[in-house]
């Protein structure tokens, strides 16, 4: 059985339904232990590049998963998986990934970005997926994970309630949830970021604001 880290173990945890996706598989490893642990029953692993989809199609050997060889949601019909992940890759391409064929994205998106977080709530936001979790797993670093619910279509107009009285721009930066949470550790990681920006002679604007973020976000809740 392939060991998760605790990255993928994270997501993990969020995934239990009957045929779940995993959009660059990569090892293939957390489609096996979701599998192998009965939290799905059936696996599609989608690859782009060769040797990626050799090594899922040698794990995922011998269980019910299809391995294919494609580009992102390409991979996928509409309405043929329940969940879909996509993790290790940074937010700009799964930006793209999940904008490429937005009709075949199934109702719950489990993302774990290694950068640029927010792009993916902004996409949520303008796709109508409601972010309806997030985690933070410690590895190399601190890594999160977003989980989003497709909004019912019988709720025209409605809004993600997740950002309700929230400063928007810190809560699309920073994680809504975690910043309800107001967790020690996520506080820590503001301050030393807050610390490391203050150190700098220049900030470019995406840094400013970033900063900018955090000294409201340390207002209002300290
Ligand atoms: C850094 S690995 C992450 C692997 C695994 N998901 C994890 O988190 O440990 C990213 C994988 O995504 C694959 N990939 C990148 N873009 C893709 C796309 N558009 N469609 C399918 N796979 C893609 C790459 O080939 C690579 O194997």
């Amino acid at each position: 059985m392939p060991r998760l880290d605790d990255r993928l173990k994270a997501v993990a945890s969020q995934i239990r339904c009957r045929v779940h996706a995993d959009i660059g598989s990569d090892h293939a490893h957390l489609l096996k232990a979701l599998l192998a642990s009965g939290r799905i029953e059936r696996g599609i692993a989608i690859e782009n590049k060769p040797q990626p989809f050799r090594n899922s199609k040698a794990t995922l050997a011998g269980y019910d998963a299809d391995v294919r060889f494609a580009d992102g949601f390409a991979g996928l019909a509409a309405g043929e998986a329940d969940s879909v992940s996509i993790c290790g890759m940074g937010g700009e391409l799964m930006t793209s990934i999940l904008d490429a064929h937005p009709d075949r994205v199934p109702e719950v998106v489990l993302l774990q970005p290694n950068r640029r977080p927010e792009l993916l709530r902004r996409w949520g936001l303008r796709c109508r997926f409601d972010l309806v979790d997030e985690q933070v797993a410690i590895g190399h670093w601190a890594y999160p994970i977003l989980r989003f619910s497709r909004r019912s279509s019988d709720t025209v107009g409605s809004r993600d309630v997740a950002y309700d009285g929230l400063d928007f721009e810190a809560a699309i930066l920073f994680g809504p949830h975690l910043i309800r949470r107001w967790q020690s550790d996520f506080v820590d990681r503001l301050k030393d970021e807050a610390t490391y920006l203050r150190k700098l002679d220049r900030l470019g604007e995406e840094p400013e604001q970033r900063l900018a973020a955090i000294e409201r976000l340390m207002r209002v809740n300290t």
